[in-house]
């Protein structure tokens, strides 16, 4: 399904709740419904009609180092740079913001506020950096009366007005706690909290985060794009690599449960963290990738080591993650000491397998094809995704030695080819142009999209329903395509205009859908414009 998504749905989508709440200063003028069918059953995977993370998110939240206190927008901002010096953002990484970073508070009329005295900019603002530098804005809340610090207000009887006011913040990620919610009903809530998302009408990835109570596996899917399967899975500051591995086999045994448009999440990556060995990040990585969990980095990407990026940026590695099948890799064998996990057939015929090896002592593990879903009889190639070499052809099987803690992570598959999928990289997610004209003016503002994986994607198809004064062009130059967003002022009135533009796409080796791509456009007309509108 193709659709342009308009910003101000007060009227049309029926939020009473709404009415009495000032326009936000950057909405349009002329509202649209950007939900057209906001009345509508929700589907069982919702995902599926807004085209949001159809294959895990990827991207940075501060809790797992930082925790709340350290948190304002002059850190965020310092991440964002990072995110983009790093070469994390060209592999993949795009949703951050603060998570519980006591950015707002609920003034005496309902209204969420910013935080001004740390995020001087206003929540809007750092939304706007965040999005100029192509990376997609990430908040946090909870559906309780207040968050789980208690820093901040919950979303409990406030859930459309929230919902709005994190759309008028531009999120398109929110993370939704269980703190302080006696006696609220787990998927009543969520499903509002939903709702309010719908009727906020800013297409945003749902995050439930209640660490696995009301078993969010069996109904989630139908509200959300990912829940968190397990307790936190260190304190603020100090990895727990034995914590971690419990978090890993717990959300093992939901593998049956995820798939593209939601996602079991094991919590944030430690990897980089301090208590973390090299051979200890390399494997949590590894094991993330295979379970196709979101890859939400937790470190300080200010002070990485090289190992630590080489790690978080492995192309190999995040290709088996950010595979279009969506599949999540579960456990085949294991002796206690040795696991080996398969069960993830990838988008070009191949198979990922990853053998664990969590004794004291290096280990050999014979892996036959029988065990992975492949012909016992086939001459296969084996790609290592950390040493990046190619063997084979073998027959019958493979033996890795595994070193103490460490992995053998690689692609099985017939032919001697390993391409990567799509890893889709912006160079902006916010198109701002401005007026002071009264002659009809056109203007044009463009974004590049780039994909970093193998394959030249067929041209971006922007939906319909742009308003009379946006057209959209795409041309395409190899793995990048140009998006032109050209604008027309004839006939406009002063005030702010606003677009989100959706374009979705195939992955052209699978067939399967990619996520739908959002950004925005705002247009600024300072005078009355005079002529006819198109
Ligand atoms: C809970 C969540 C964490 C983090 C903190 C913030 O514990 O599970 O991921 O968001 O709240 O207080």
């Amino acid at each position: 399904m193709k659709k342009i998504w308009l910003i101000g749905a007060v009227a049309l989508c029926g939020v009473v709740t709404y009415k009495a709440l000032a326009p936000a200063r950057e909405l349009s003028p002329s509202s649209h419904s950007f939900f057209p069918n906001a009345q509508s059953s929700v589907p069982a995977v919702h995902a599926l009609d807004d085209g949001l993370a159809l294959t895990p998110p990827m991207g940075w939240y501060p809790w797992n180092i930082f925790g709340e206190e350290p948190q304002n927008e002059k850190l965020i901002r310092e991440i964002v740079d990072a995110l983009v010096s790093s070469g994390l953002k060209d592999a993949g990484y795009a949703f951050v913001g603060p998570d519980e970073g006591i950015c707002f508070y609920r003034q005496a009329d309902g209204r969420l506020t910013t935080n001004l005295e740390r995020y001087p900019s206003g929540l809007r603002g750092l939304g706007d950096y965040i999005h100029k530098t192509g990376l997609k804005y990430a908040l946090y809340t909870d559906a309780g009366t207040r968050t789980c610090s208690t820093a901040m207000p919950g979303t409990k009887d406030h859930e459309f007005e929230d919902m709005r006011q994190f759309a008028e913040w531009r999120a398109d990620y929110i993370k939704i706690d269980w703190c302080n919610t006696e006696g609220q009903d787990i998927v009543k809530t969520y499903t509002t909290l939903h709702e309010a998302q719908h009727a906020a009408g800013r297409p945003v990835v749902h995050s439930l985060c209640s660490w696995g109570e009301g078993y969010p596996w069996r109904w989630a899917a139908a509200v959300g794009h990912l829940w968190r399967t397990t307790a936190d899975i260190c304190g603020p500051g100090q990895a727990d690599w034995a914590r971690a591995m419990r978090m890993a086999w717990a959300n093992e045994e939901l593998a049956a449960f995820a798939g593209p448009g939601h996602w079991n999440d094991p919590d944030m990556m430690i990897v980089g963290m301090p208590g973390m060995s090299e051979t200890q990040d390399r494997s949590f990585f590894s094991l993330w990738c295979m379970m196709a969990a979101p890859l939400i980095a937790g470190n300080d990407l200010r002070s990485m080591s090289e190992a630590t990026i080489k790690t978080l940026t492995n192309a190999e590695a995040i290709g088996i993650n950010q595979d279009p099948l969506g599949i999540q890799g579960k456990i085949v064998w294991g002796d206690g000491t040795i696991s080996l996990w398969a069960g993830k057939p990838l988008f070009d015929g191949s198979q990922a397998v990853l053998v664990f090896n969590q004794g004291r002592h290096p280990a050999q593990k014979r892996v036959a094809w029988s065990e992975i879903g492949v012909d016992a009889t086939a001459a296969c190639y084996v790609r290592n995704v950390w040493t990046h070499e190619t063997s084979g052809p073998l027959i019958g099987g493979v033996t890795v030695s595994v070193a103490p803690d460490d992995v053998a992570m690689f692609r099985v598959s017939t032919k001697n080819d390993f391409p990567l999928p799509p890893i889709i990289v912006a160079d902006s997610y916010l198109v701002s142009l401005r007026t002071a004209d009264k002659a009809p003016q056109k203007l044009a503002g463009a974004i590049t999209i780039t994909n970093k994986g193998s394959a030249e994607l067929p041209l971006w198809k922007v939906g319909e329903g742009l308003p009379a004064w946006l057209s959209v062009t795409v041309k395409k130059n190899g793995k990048s395509q140009a998006f032109i967003n050209a604008i027309s002022t004839a006939g406009l009135k002063k005030g702010l205009y606003h677009a989100v533009v959706r374009a979705d796409n195939t992955e052209p080796v699978s067939g399967k859908s990619m996520s739908a791509l959002y950004y925005d456009v705002d247009l600024e007309v300072t005078r009355d414009v005079s002529g006819e509108s198109r």
